[in-house]
């Protein structure tokens, strides 16, 4: 794991997006996974700039989100349908139809998890997974006692992430208790990792994740694991290491 510790969020943004943009490069048609949350906006928003001065063509990009509430239809301006619409592929100007988001909204939700998990499969995997990390250690929704092994799937979600949610909706009750999510065994499948983190409230997950055991206590421990993880970190998130 590659640690860089910088002295604000927004030079996190633009390290983390300087990355992001290399494997564009490198290969046009790239599959990038995408995070929700505030922690990857500045990443996103650099590389919108980016585009708009043409020094970054992502016509030909694809990508796949973690997660996805489950009974949120893709309208609710708080369904990550909507949050990746609104936030990646409008700003970056991807095309709608190489942008993908697990389908939260379905009947079958066993069935919609599969089908993700092959849809991903379908396109060879992706080439660089973007993350933030929860105030307890989550990725994706992979909460605490997540298997490293999990696939997408069904998940609850964790009181403490349902409470640090409900800033985004009109009532603590109106966050959903379940979500779909790629599984960590999903994550590591990805071929780069590129983890981002700021501010106090993440320094303790942040300690777990990079000094702490590899435990399912801390889902992000599995970062660990991966022969190509990067982690932004400012010096707030960092202080506990
Ligand atoms: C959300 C998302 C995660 C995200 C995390 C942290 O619940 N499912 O993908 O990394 O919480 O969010 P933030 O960056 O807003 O702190």
């Amino acid at each position: 794991m590659q640690v860089v510790i910088l002295p604000s969020a927004a030079e996190v943004g633009r390290t983390a997006a300087a990355k992001i943009a290399q494997v564009i490069e490198r290969r046009p048609d790239a599959v990038l996974g995408l995070a929700t949350g505030s922690s990857p906006l500045a990443i996103y928003a650099d590389l919108a700039e980016r585009v708009r001065q043409g020094r970054l063509r992502v016509g030909a990009v694809r990508a796949f989100a973690l997660d996805e509430y489950v009974g949120l239809a893709p309208s609710h301006p708080q369904s990550y349908h909507h949050v990746i619409r609104r936030t990646v592929t409008e700003p970056l100007g991807l095309s709608p139809e190489l942008v993908h988001v697990p389908d939260g909204a379905a009947a079958d939700l066993e069935a919609a998890a599969a089908d993700y998990e092959a849809q991903i499969r379908a396109a060879s995997g992706v080439d660089v997974q973007i993350l933030g990390i929860g105030a307890n250690g989550h990725i994706g929704f992979n909460e605490p006692t997540s298997s490293f092994a999990s696939r997408t799937r069904i998940k609850t979600l964790a009181p403490r992430t349902r409470a640090d949610n409900a800033r985004f909706f009109d009532a603590a009750e109106d966050v959903p208790t379940h979500c779909l999510t790629q599984g960590l065994g999903t994550i590591l499948d990805a071929r780069e990792l590129v983890l981002v983190a700021t501010g106090e409230a993440k320094a303790e997950a942040v300690h777990a994740m990079i000094e702490g055991p590899l435990s399912s206590m801390c889902p992000a421990s599995a970062l660990q694991l991966h022969p190509h993880a990067l982690v932004v970190l400012d010096e707030a998130a960092a202080a506990r290491l």
